[in-house]
This record gives structure tokens, sequence and C-alpha cells, in this order.
């Protein structure tokens, strides 16, 4: 006789279901027990601590049982500890059907009618039923594949409970989880969780004080989704306006939410306090970090920062001190929105459509251009400083600023800046009228609109065109570049309630790119 339950697995961020099967037989020599159906190693290491689980949980263990978990299907990879509990539950099924020879005290009765579960979690050698990493993914898995109820660890139980339609059972233990398997009515489910926002509270912009310039250029960038690079000398106040990013952004719709948050539940990166993640991703990856690190891969495929970055923020601080090698691999996720890793193990596409904020020191010592500073950097210094930044990676910016350094005097005065709230409001209208205009398209907003659409949705006069076209011979700028200037100037005319594209439109969106010569001289 053999036990059926089910259970689930990850691949990427996508979870499926698998069903654990478990058969045990009593041999006359040594036992043993087999996992089979594609178990990396965490899965082997599952026989381990089912034994130990089981034994210190006080159920009975007879003498040699030739043990086999088969976990169906059989050629998909399965990955983590997740299995533990399925397969010790399955096991002590089958142990209390089968075994003739059991005491009194060991025997119990055994739980029946398991179809409509879906269980997961990691056991500790006493028993106890630990988090595992992915169940936002895992648990939308089992429901779709029908399941009514979903046993988790008290861990992961909240990050569980966001996605409805199923109901979620907490166990601390393996012998909590037999009992609810035998009487679910007598425990409560884990109360449904809103998967509510509530904003980050703590950064605002009304502590940045000064910098009007900048200050535009991010709530232009907010408003149309621009990628946006800041160059400007130590203590301008660039990490500091680009944290604050995030505050004035619009929060995230329900899928967007659901989709983030797999990304980071895969990860291990969800807080813990629960539920899907409440505001846009901010990620700043230090200069240090690796390809893997960065764009995802590893052993068992992982997401890197730019998809932990997925409808987010990108932040690349300190951008020249990056591998110049790393800086180019990003130029395709951020066209086309999808990164594809391959390995020998398979591949993999995961999703990372993010804005891309950037900052950098004008030269390497940071002060060319500072008044109150004198640079020491000799000029192939500074031009060898610059070069990091390919043409075509810096084509990818969308707005470009310098940030001048802050006037002393200007940190002690009052007002504050005005506050993150009173940007976004703004910031929310000219999204409204974008998702109106691109209705139908896929489209969410300026900074996506494909070159074809660009000409659709910003046509301009016949003296725009030669304005735009004297801009772009005078700063040398490339095709691509024209059509940012464009995709900005539309986000320029939806924040000032603009139908049509008005001459201070481009205007601006041209200044926004002006600073790009300076980087390449
Ligand atoms: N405009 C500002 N208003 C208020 N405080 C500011 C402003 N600019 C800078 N500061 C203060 O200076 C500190 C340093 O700023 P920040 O780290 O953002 O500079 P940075 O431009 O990123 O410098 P670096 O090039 O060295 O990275 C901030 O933490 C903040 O306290
Ligand atoms: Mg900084
Ligand atoms: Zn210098």
């Amino acid at each position: 006789m053999i036990s059926r339950l089910y259970s689930a697995s990850v691949t990427g961020i996508k979870g499926y279901e698998v069903q654990v099967e478990v058969d045990a037989r009593p041999v006359d020599d040594v036992g043993r027990m087999t996992i089979v159906g594609l178990p990396d190693a965490a899965v082997r290491e599952s026989i381990q601590r089912v034994t130990a689980a089981l034994s210190n949980s006080n159920f009975f263990q007879p003498g040699q049982l030739l043990v086999t978990v088969n976990l169906a299907p059989a050629d998909v990879r399965k990955q983590g500890p997740g299995f533990d509990l399925p397969i010790a539950l399955g096991l002590e099924m089958v142990i209390q059907q089968n075994c003739d020879n059991m005491p009194e005290l060991f025997r119990r009765r055994v739980p029946a009618g398991l179809d409509d579960w879906c269980i997961l979690g990691e056991l500790a050698l006493d028993g106890k039923v630990r988090g595992i990493r992915g169940v936002l993914p895992l648990a939308v898995a089992a429901r779709n594949a029908g399941r009514r109820y979903l046993m988790v660890s008290q861990e992961n139980a909240t990050e569980a409970s966001v996605v409805d339609g199923l109901q979620v059972y907490a166990v601390e233990t393996l012998r909590d989880a037999w009992d609810v398997l035998l009487e679910r009515e007598r425990f409560s489910p884990v109360p449904a969780h809103s998967g509510e926002f509530r904003s980050i509270g703590e950064k605002d912009f009304d502590e940045v004080k000064g910098q009007p310039y900048a200050r535009r250029a991010m709530e232009i960038a907010a408003a149309g989704g621009h990628n946006l690079l800041m160059c400007g000398s130590p203590g301008s106040g660039k990490s500091m306006l680009a944290a604050r990013l995030p505050t004035i952004l619009p929060p995230l719709t329900h899928d967007e939410a659901l989709e983030a948050s797999a990304i980071h539940s895969v990860c291990g990166l969800l807080p813990r306090e629960g539920g899907l993640l409440r505001c846009r991703p901010f990620r700043a990856p230090h200069h240090t970090i690796s390809d893997v690190g960065l764009m995802g891969g590893g052993s068992t495929i992982t997401p890197g920062e730019i998809s932990l970055a997925h409808h987010g923020v990108l932040f690349l601080d300190e951008l020249p001190e990056f591998n110049r090698r790393t800086l180019e691999t990003l130029r395709q996720p951020l066209e086309s929105g999808v990164i594809t890793i391959s390995r020998a193990s398979g591949t993999m596409d995961f999703p990372c459509s993010f804005m891309l904020v950037a900052a950098m020191n004008p030269c390497p010592c940071g002060y060319l251009g500072d008044p109150r500073h004198s640079c020491r950097c000799r000029p192939a210094e500074v031009v060898r400083y610059r070069q990091k930044i390919s043409g075509p990676l810096l084509d990818r910016f969308d707005i470009l600023i310098e940030v001048p350094p802050v006037n002393p005097a200007s940190l002690l005065s009052k007002p504050d800046g005005e506050s993150s709230a009173a940007i976004l409001k703004r910031v929310l209208v000219a999204r409204e009228r974008q998702k109106l205009r691109y209705a139908g398209t896929g489209i969410t907003c300026n900074a996506r609109l494909s070159s074809k659409l660009v000409r659709t949705f910003c046509p301009l006069t016949g003296s725009q065109q030669n304005m735009l076209l004297a801009a772009v011979s005078q700063l040398g700028l490339s095709a691509r570049a024209f059509d940012r200037i464009l995709r900005v100037a539309r986000t320029v005319a939806d924040l000032a309630g603009h139908e049509q594209l008005a001459d201070s439109d481009l205007y601006d969106a041209i200044q926004f790119r002006q600073f790009e010569q300076q980087l390449h001289s």
C-alpha cells in the first residue's frame, strides 16, 4: 500500500504541483530509503531529516524498511527542502497501515481524503516545521491545481495567506501537522491577508533642500517611468534623491505586487510580517556585485538584482565603478524587460522591467566643476573614467542631469522641500493620462513607447521638427536619443496637462540631454 500527497515545487519563479508517493515495505537485511523523480541535493537530504524528525516526534519506527519516495512528474527537477513534511506524513501513513507488530501505544488514526491538501515544509531534526522559500508562487500553483487547503509552517503562513481561494493552515510541528490533517474542523485557518499596501513612510522628498532642477527631473522620471542618470560632486544629494524615488511612484497594482512578490519570495526576501510587497522595490546593488548577482543565474537558477527590481527601481550608485562588461550586459534586458538565463540545468526567463537610476561623480576625485573644491584629476583620467560608460549605455537613459553641490545655507533654511505626497499627486494624474491614451496597447507609461508608437502619439509641428533636428545635430545625438527626447517631452506635457506637445515641453526634454555631450567630450 502506498500513500499519495500533494506538494509543490518551483523552477525559476513559477510554481508547479508535485505528487509525493511513498511506498514502504519491511526487509530482512539493511533498510534503505530512496527518493526518485529528479531530486536536487536538498531533496535527497530529506531522508535524514525525515527519519530523525519521525522518531523524535514519537512516531513508530519499525525495524528495517525499504522506502521509495517518488516525486511526480518525474521529468522536472525538484528543488529545496519543502518536501520533508509531505514525505514524513506519507511515510508515517504507510507505516501505520502496514505494520502488524506496532505496539498499541504508537497506533494512531490515519487521516484520509487528503486530495484537497497541498503540504509544504522543511523539517528540523526534532520535528519542528521550518519555513521555506518561494511559498507565494507555490501557493498560487496549489490553488491553480485545484487544492483547497494549504499546510505551511508558521513562518510562511502570512505570505501564503495572500493567495485567495486557499485556506492556509499553519503548523508548528510534525505532530501538529498530523492532527490538522486528521481533524481539520478543529483548527482554524490563518485569516486571509488583504495584501494591502502601505507607504514606506520614513523617507520623504521634503527632506531634500534646494535642488529644484534635480527634483523636477525626478518627478518627470517617475511620471513617465524614465531612466535617469545623475552626475555631481560628492555630497550633492544624488543617493538621497534616488532613495526617495519610490515614494513618488504610483502604488503597485495587485498583479504587479503578486509578480514582484513572487520574485522576492523565491529569493527568500519577502518581509516576514507578511503579505505582498507594499511599495515598489528599490534595489541598490554595490558596484562589486557579480554578473550572476546582478543578472541572475547560479547552479539552481535564481533571479538577480535586475529581477528583484521588477516593477520598481534599480539604482546603480557610482556607475563608473561597475565592471564595464557587467554594465554592457544590462543593455538587452533594459530594452526587453526580460532576462533569459541559460545554464546546463535549463533555460529560464525572468521578468525585469525596472526604472534604471544611476549616479556618478564628474571625475575620479569627484570635484570637477565644483566651485568650492579644485579637481585633482588629469584630463586623461577624466576621459578614462567617463569612457567606462559606453555610448550605447548612455543612450538608455532618457534623462541626464547635473546635480550641483548644495549651498550650505540652504541646508539650514526653511521651508523644507515639497513633500512626496504632493509630488505623487501630480505623478498620478500624469500616469492616468498615459493609461487612458495607451488603453489596449499593453503599454503603461511613456518610457515604454516603441519607436513606431512614439511617432503616433508624439506628433510634432513643423517648427518643432526643426527645433528637434537642430538639437540632435548640435548635440550629436543618436536615433535612439531622438525617440527618448520625444518620450520625455510627452511626459512633460502630461504633467502640464497638454494634450498636444507644446514647444516648451520639447525644449525641456532637449535640456535633459544637453549633458550627454559633456559626458562624451
Ligand atoms: N539637497 C539636500 N538637502 C538636504 N540634505 C542634503 C542635500 N544634499 C545632501 N544632503 C546631505 O548630505 C548627505 C550626503 O548626500 P548623498 O549621499 O546623497 O550625496 P551623493 O551625491 O550621493 O554623494 P556621493 O557622490 O559621495 O555618493 C545626505 O545624507 C544629506 O544628509
Ligand atoms: Mg552617493
Ligand atoms: Zn577630479
